[in-house]
């Protein structure tokens, strides 16, 4: 970590967490105050002037895609902002043309954004959904992966990291399978966007989703859905509006719809139909720029070290179970953390209740979800591992 990555620093920008102890970046960040001013200054104008401003702001949108792009590596043409990293796979998974009996083939441990639209599917396209294994051991998941492709694989979609046990998966390796079988894959990123160093064109993927009101800690209900251009057209848009065709309004008064020749609007921004709101765009652009002068390769050492260490003195503390596993290259700054005998659940809402520790259960393996992100400190460990341990003591 860069000597200058100065934690104090950084966490008088977030005066909100003398309060709690914020440990859940995995299911929303928090805003530096620096980022909120900024944000709500845009917000602000635009809810008072409306039209007037949007013309102002309007420019943000094209350069949130750039710096989304920057930092998953895509070009800004194959990004898309979304409302959430759910809207990414439902665009994929309603646009891509499924054949009824077509196999769509997800991960063991996938959070509902890829199980719900794939049961859709099922029920009202006759897909047939299969699942693979996610395993601490990544040669474990391959084989397990390989195995479960058949000749009707349509279509693959999983997580790169798991938001049940944090396990990092060996995404690039599984993408090179499937295509070799001529499959296209859908790698979701919500759990590794912002927290671990993503290189699109590297991993393989044709379809990246994420969120950028997690790891980013960008504007809540703020996505990112990112299409390898040669794929971009492996797509037939579900939704549809103003914006995703490259003529505004390509009939005149008394022309038929249906005799024109449609033609979609260039790049992935194609998938942003209807109105969009700038001023989130201009929020996540400020919220992007603040981590940026932080440091992506400081941020992302700071979350190692930090989550090493917690796992080390997590893994001294009797009674308690480490769900996830202990190698960084196969894990994450997601912890799924056990303690023996008493539901995650109850363990979870005792860390709330108690000591305002903001943290989220998770149902299998059954525990609780800790997620360091880049402001955590020591003493929020601290106070996470004493809670644990006397909730494991008094059990
Ligand atoms: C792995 C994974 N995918 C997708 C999502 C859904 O993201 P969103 O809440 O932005 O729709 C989440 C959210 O927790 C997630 O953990």
């Amino acid at each position: 970590m860069a000597a200058s990555y100065d934690v104090v620093a950084i966490r008088s920008d977030l005066p909100a967490l003398r309060d709690v102890t914020y440990l859940n970046f995995g299911t929303e960040g928090v805003m530096a105050e620096s980022v909120l001013a900024k944000y709500f200054e845009v917000l602000g104008r635009f809810e008072r002037y409306g039209h007037y401003e949007r013309m102002r702001i309007v420019e943000h949108m094209q350069a949130c895609r750039e710096r989304v792009g920057k930092i998953v590596k895509a070009y800004a043409s194959e990004v898309s902002i979304t409302r959430n990293g759910t809207d990414g796979v439902s665009i994929v998974l309603g646009s891509f043309p499924f054949q009824e009996g077509d196999e769509l083939l997800i991960g063991g441990e996938e959070h509902p954004a890829i199980v719900y639209p794939a049961f859709a599917l099922q029920k009202t396209r006759g897909v047939i959904v299969r699942r693979f294994p996610f395993h601490h051991d990544p040669s474990q998941t391959l084989r397990a992966f390989a195995a479960a492709l058949t000749p009707k694989t349509r279509f693959v979609a999983f997580s790169h990291v798991s938001c049940e046990t944090g396990i990092r998966n060996p995404a690039k390796a599984i993408i090179s399978i499937a295509h070799a079988r001529g499959v296209p894959v859908l790698l979701d990123g919500a759990q590794t966007i912002g927290c671990l160093d993503i290189d699109f064109p590297d991993l393989g993927a044709d379809f990246l989703t994420g969120s950028a009101h997690k790891w980013l800690c960008g504007p809540k209900g703020t996505g990112i859905l990112v299409i390898r251009t040669d794929k971009l057209d492996s797509l037939t848009p579900a939704y549809v509006g103003g914006g995703s065709f490259a003529e505004g309004f390509p009939w005149d008064k008394l022309g038929e719809p249906a005799s024109v020749t449609f033609e979609w609007a260039p790049g992935a921004a194609r998938f942003e139909y209807g109105m969009r709101n700038p001023a989130t765009y201009a929020g996540l652009n400020f919220a992007i720029d603040h981590l940026d002068s932080l440091g992506w390769k400081s941020i992302h050492s700071h979350q190692r070290s930090m989550t090493e260490d917690l796992k080390r003195r997590l893994g001294a503390v009797p009674g308690i179970r480490i769900q996830t596993p202990m190698s960084w290259s196969d894990s994450s700054p997601i912890v799924n953390v056990a303690v023996e005998g008493v539901r995650g659940r109850d363990v979870s809402q005792k860390l709330w209740n108690d000591y305002a520790i903001v943290q989220r259960a998770v149902r299998d393996p059954d525990g609780v979800r800790i997620s360091t992100g880049y402001c955590t400190t020591t003493a929020d460990h601290d106070r996470l591992i004493q809670a644990l341990t006397v909730i494991a003591r008094t059990n």
